[in-house]
């Protein structure tokens, strides 16, 4: 039977799904494994079931030859070197769609939970400030008639965007093409970057980390954001440089930030923490008991697919 190695415990539906069709070899920690940790547990393992906090790389990938399917239970795989995959004949698979909602929802609580000042709101109350409303008190925004930039109109921009639109927001976008069929259905303009960046009153990141948009959105960017403006990222931490965000909220170049995902993560600016217009959340764009068990399925399908020699569900390399 061959040998699958799941890197941290997945939701159990996916766990007997792969029980099924091969001999399991689950991490016993419930912690992401060191490096050293993790070669030593998928030693003679064909596949190897992984998170983000695995970093397969090409040192990773050659140290152990045997891997020839690395499942993310993931939609983004940044955590992977497609690169030395692809060289190396491996195969790498995802799991898109089934987190689409759940990211979706998570962004635009953020999106409201800045324009109405929830969390703030929330701290005031546990520190026994709250003496009772008045006419103007904690004034936050409406977000209807308002513009909503999404940077990465992909499957969860989107999605993003739908909801929007239902609370009245207008939608702008910017990608590294235009998408006329999401704009025909959403009524979305395409702007270019510049352009973009000033029109925004809430911009959503929604785009996956790659090399074009590691680190895209630095001072420079800030200070052509408009200083009423709030920044939401859901997509990857490396997309924004959270020094230059950090300096630029002290400056006043933008209103607030919405964050589930950072630079350095699981480690936070200590600069952010400090400041009371940033919602900082951690990580729970898909964290719902369906959508993570649907990920675990959707990855489990993609190892029993590959185990059997047929077409993977989603892969990507
Ligand atoms: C993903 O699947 O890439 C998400 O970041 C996990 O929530």
């Amino acid at each position: 039977m061959d040998k699958v190695c799941v890197a941290r415990r997945i939701p159990q539906a996916g766990l007997d799904l792969i029980a099924q069709h091969a001999e399991m070899i689950l991490s016993p920690h419930d912690r992401a494994l060191t490096r050293e940790e993790l070669m030593d547990l998928c030693t003679g393992c064909r596949v190897l079931v992984a998170t983000l906090a695995n970093r397969i790389d090409r040192d990773f990938l050659l140290a152990r030859p045997e891997i020839r399917l690395v499942a993310n239970v993931a939609v983004g795989y940044d955590n992977v070197d497609l690169v030395a995959a692809r060289e190396f004949g491996v195969m790498v698979s995802n799991t898109p769609g089934v987190l689409t909602d759940a990211t979706a929802d998570l962004t635009m609580l953020l999106i409201l939970a800045l324009l109405r000042r929830l969390v703030e709101g929330d701290r005031l109350v546990r520190a026994g400030e709250f003496r009772g409303m008045h006419p103007l008190f904690m004034l936050g925004s409406d977000p209807r008639g308002k513009v909503l930039g999404i940077y990465g109109m992909g499957r969860i921009g989107e999605a993003v965007a739908q909801r929007a639109l239902s609370f009245g927001m207008k939608i702008v976008y910017h990608n590294r093409h235009p998408r006329p069929e999401a704009e025909r259905e959403l009524s979305a303009e395409y702007l270019g970057f510049d352009e973009f960046l000033g029109a925004c009153d809430v911009l959503a990141i929604t785009a996956p980390l790659t090399e074009e948009t590691r680190g895209v959105f630095n001072y420079q960017a800030f200070k052509r954001m408009r200083p009423s403006a709030y920044l939401v990222n859901t997509g990857r931490g490396p997309i924004v440089v959270e020094e230059d965000l950090v300096r630029a909220l002290d400056d006043r170049l933008i209103a607030g930030a919405g964050l589930d995902v950072y630079e350095f993560e699981p480690k936070v600016h200590p600069g952010l923490i400090e400041l009371p217009n940033v919602i900082l959340s951690p990580h729970l764009g898909s964290a719902t008991i369906e959508t993570r068990n649907q990920m675990a399925a959707l990855a489990a399908h993609n190892v029993i697919a590959f185990l059997h020699g047929q077409d993977l569900p989603s892969r990507v390399v």
